[in-house]
């Protein structure tokens, strides 16, 4: 038995309203799982034979990420114009080099890196059609990853179409060899598959039981266009919803030009939203209108989108989800972001009985945030924690441990 005490400031989320913390705090940790957490004097008195390790900072649960794309993290922060134009002209062209397996490889490790030492220990992740690359980031994975190879037919170019599993016979090969813990169906978006595929895709997933993910009603022209291909269906999510595809286990990016029957029909569903603010910022698309999810109560977590996020880090994507929906007057809390960014993924990916925060028989993943000023609220120090540019989020977290083992 390999038993662990952790000593430092302890930060553990509950929920969008609720966190509990410790100055003097301490994390016992038996075999990689939580065992106790609470008062340092309180906890070292009730143990024994254990391995003390002393952190000077807040120890805070590892950051989900519940919307990302692997395969465009090398061109992350790079725009063309809108949505449409930026995936011909930037996004697809780069996933096509992912058919080549040593850059594959080497993306994956460098994407894995990278995200550790920014603190993220967990999400949800749209590789390319290829399922050479899909196989790659799944044996490469660090840290706790659903991902699917992404699924494109029509209206994209061959060299992507020409290696998507679409065709069901494909995919249900893909995946038999597949962890089904960690694989998740994933049409791109509507514009790249007929109502018939989307169909199958929505079978082939109740079928399995596994998780969905796609992307909805993230810019207007988009929009536009799924009107023009499903002139017949109400609404967007009408289309998704008529082929199966919204369930519990569907996580949605974006979710921005909605209508009211379309909340309705996400909330009567219970599929969740990956609420992604910097790549809607970064695209040019408007704001997500939080208070609608508000409204119809649907359950959402916060997402990089990397690459149409610029950044990997998850502060960031806090740090904007705060100062966007404020400076439209919508009142928002530190613990809310907080929330959304660690334990609402968790729930979002079905996991939160194993990790997302500090309680007993969950996953030690955590990482070490700087010390705060002892005069300081946990409250003020998370939102100070959240200001700087960039590269300076990147590079906050002060070391992350997976199972109570520092890997970064
Ligand atoms: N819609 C369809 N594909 C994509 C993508 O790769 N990124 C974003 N942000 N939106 C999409
Ligand atoms: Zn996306």
């Amino acid at each position: 038995m390999i038993k662990k005490l952790f000593r430092a400031s302890i930060l553990n989320p509950k929920g969008p309203g609720s966190s509990e913390f410790y100055d003097d705090g301490a994390l016992y940790v038996e075999n990689g799982l939580i065992k106790s957490i609470g008062k340092f004097d309180d906890i070292a008195q009730k143990n024994k034979d254990f391995e003390l390790i002393e952190l000077d900072g807040v120890v805070m649960p590892g950051f989900v990420d519940v919307h990302l794309h692997w395969v465009q993290h090398r061109v992350r922060g790079q725009y063309a114009g809108e949505l449409l134009s930026w995936l011909k002209s930037y996004i697809w062209p780069e996933e096509a080099r992912y058919i080549n397996t040593n850059f594959a490889i080497a993306a994956a490790e460098q994407f894995y890196t990278d995200l550790l030492r920014a603190g993220t220990v967990m999400g949800m992740s749209y590789s390319s059609p290829h399922a050479s690359a899909t196989e790659i980031a799944l044996q490469k994975m660090r840290g706790d990853w659903i991902i699917g190879n992404v699924l494109m037919a029509i209206n994209a170019p061959d060299d992507l179409t020409d290696y998507s599993l679409h065709d069901p016979v494909l995919l249900k090969d893909f995946m038999a060899r597949t962890d089904r813990i960690h694989y998740a169906v994933t049409p791109r978006f509507a514009p790249n598959l007929s109502a018939a595929a989307l169909g199958m895709m929505g079978q082939i997933a109740a079928a399995s039981d596994v998780f969905i993910q796609t992307h909805l009603a993230e810019s207007r022209a988009e929009l536009a266009w799924v009107k023009e291909l499903f002139p017949d269906a109400a609404h967007y999510t009408e289309v998704y919803d008529r082929a199966g595809l919204l369930t519990k286990k569907t996580i949605l990016g974006h979710c921005i030009e909605m209508c009211d029957a379309e909340w309705q029909c996400l909330a009567e569903r219970g599929s969740w939203v990956a609420h992604c603010p910097t790549s809607n910022e970064a695209l040019g698309n408007r704001r997500m209108p939080l208070e609608k999810l508000r409204e119809y109560d649907i359950p959402f977590a916060l997402a990089t989108d990397i690459g149409g996020g610029p950044s990997h880090s998850m502060l960031h994507v806090m740090q904007r989800f705060l100062a966007t929906h404020r400076a439209a007057d919508i009142p928002v809390q530190v613990q809310e972001a907080l929330y959304r960014g660690t334990l609402a993924g968790a729930e979002a990916m079905g996991r939160d009985s194993v990790a997302g925060n500090f309680m007993p028989g969950k996953r030690a993943d955590f990482i070490l945030m700087p010390a705060m000023d002892p005069h300081d609220s946990w409250v003020g120090w998370f939102e100070s924690s959240l200001a700087g540019s960039i590269s300076e989020l990147e590079e906050r977290p002060r070391g992350t441990w997976l199972s109570g083992e520092k890997i970064a």
